[in-house]
């Protein structure tokens, strides 16, 4: 028997913020990323700024605030990763051809909200913008490589942000439908599958696991659980209008894959870690596909000092705003304990637990679970009974170029080798798998970090965390590996 069924669809995932670059050409405006320094694995990324004095200064992304007065600037001498990425913008039939040459049958990118509306609220689109977009899903079809589009990447424009409030503004939720009408009238015969917001429970995921949970900053968990709520009202509105006037639109949401185990068989954990799902995880998933908020958010709304009428009155939006397929991001699990004094802390990125004896930890700290990918896929395929794509999968690693260019990259063949052998296992159990495209198929810039020495990519990018270097494309060993695997539809993994 096939470990993959046929048509299984093999590729890889960017984000248009981190990898496209052309931050400020043809006519695209800011977003928040523009703003953003890089960081390190021990220092945060800083979002810069110049007070009511002129003054300029910066707050720790994911955490600070603008200060009052204060306006989102870039700063002179100070670079910004983003605004290059790793030059899509310029270079994307290099990179498709290189996709193809892979094996490709789907590549996950998102468009850039300001470059089709530099500020996201105009009537009018910006042509270049969408011209660009275009070129590049006819690129794809040349090949027969089928786009998988993210509309909302970590990147609303910077003016909805600074002057709208952001998310927290309902207001936001017609600027971003009207983003949507328009990508999908033009590319109505380009693209099928749909993700309206990458990983959208990472509004609250985020502030609860850096709060730790026990000892979460109420505050910014209720503006979040609001944020949340116009972005889930905004998702459904936009899925049930690609349904009416599209019908052979597939639309998916998008999770930060959250698998989170009780550290011990104290029940206090098993329950805390239960809810600790529920909060981060489950609830998001719950309204996106069933299409209605779970019976437990009202202990959420409780816990938050939230009114339920604040979140029922768009129950009928919800509603008509079902998805038809699920898709998460899935790198490391983590540990949920009430025992937090006797248990280590580790980590990576936004996600924090209490430290699993039983696994590895990347570089960056990141624990390597590839059973945590098949028992993610029971769980949610249970739960949902609806296809589901692995949008997002892979090993954040230094590289090493060796004098003739070579990069030997086991440590990603090995990473890849055992997550693709977890998902082979979760299709034996019977879930509906049917994509996966691990993250950073080419070097980009990471968005937890800003830098470029942690690499995903299977292809390399030369170009170094100060943006030296020549953006010259090259394969490494895992091209090649990954070229195999896909070719064998997924047989061939040695
Ligand atoms: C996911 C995001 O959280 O993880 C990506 O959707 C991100 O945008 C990826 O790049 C890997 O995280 P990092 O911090 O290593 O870039």
């Amino acid at each position: 028997m096939a470990k993959f069924p046929k048509g299984f669809y093999w590729g890889g995932a960017t984000a248009a913020n981190q990898y496209e670059g052309g931050w400020n050409e043809d006519g695209r405006g800011p977003a928040l990323t523009d703003v953003t320094l890089g960081g390190t694995k021990d220092t945060p990324r800083m979002v810069t700024y110049v007070d009511a004095d002129g003054k300029p200064g910066s707050y720790v992304n994911w955490g600070g605030r603008l200060p009052e007065g204060a306006h989102y600037a870039v700063l002179d001498d100070a670079y910004y990763p983003n605004h290059l990425g790793t030059d899509f913008y310029h270079r994307y039939k290099e990179d498709i051809a290189l996709f193809a040459e892979m094996g490709f049958t789907m590549f996950r990118m998102s468009i850039s909200w300001s470059r089709i509306f530099p500020k996201g609220i105009e009537e009018e689109p910006n042509q270049a913008g969408l011209d660009f977009y275009r070129s590049v899903f006819e690129e794809l079809r040349k090949y027969d490589i089928e786009p998988l589009v993210t509309i909302s990447h970590f990147d609303t424009p910077l003016y909805i942000v600074e002057e709208l409030g952001d998310w927290k503004n309902p207001k936001v939720i017609g600027h971003f439908a009207h983003f949507c009408e328009t990508i999908f009238e033009e590319y109505e015969g380009l693209v099928r599958y749909w993700l309206t917001f990458n990983e959208i429970n990472g509004l609250v995921a985020f502030p609860l696991m850096v709060a730790s949970h026990a000892n979460a900053d109420v505050e910014a968990v209720t503006d979040s659980y609001k944020a949340l709520h116009h972005q889930l009202v905004a998702s459904a509105k936009v899925v049930a209008l690609a349904h009416e006037r599209y019908p052979q639109f597939k639309m998916g949401c998008m999770l930060a894959g959250m698998v989170s185990y009780p550290l011990t068989a104290d029940p206090k954990d098993q329950l805390g870690n239960l809810q600790l799902m529920q909060d981060a995880f489950w609830y998001c998933g719950d309204v996106q596909v069933r299409g209605h908020y779970p019976s437990y958010a009202k202990r959420i709304w409780r816990r938050f000092g939230l009114d339920p009428a604040f979140f029922e009155k768009d129950a009928e939006t919800l509603a008509k705003g079902k998805m038809d397929f699920f898709s998460y991001s899935y790198y490391q699990s983590a540990c949920f304990t009430t025992h937090r004094d006797e248990a280590d802390e580790s980590g990576g990125n936004v996600f924090r637990g209490a430290t699993n004896p039983y696994l590895a930890y990347s570089e960056w700290g990141w624990a390597m679970d590839p059973d945590a990918l098949r028992y993610s896929l029971n769980q949610i395929y249970d739960r949902y009974e609806v296809p589901i794509m692995v949008v997002e999968n892979g090993l954040g690693a230094i590289d090493v170029v060796e004098e003739d260019g070579s990069i030997h990259d086991g440590y990603r063949i090995d990473y890849m080798r055992e997550h693709i052998e977890a998902m082979a296992g979760a299709i034996a159990d019977g879930v509906d798998l049917i994509a996966y495209t691990p993250w950073g198929c080419i070097d980009l810039v990471s968005a937890g970090t800003g830098e470029m020495r942690k690499r995903y990519g299977m292809i390399h990018v030369d170009m170094d965390d100060e943006g030296k270097g020549t953006l010259d494309r090259s394969r490494k060993d895992s091209f090649y590996w990954y070229q195999k695997a896909i070719k064998s539809n997924g047989e061939d993994l040695a």
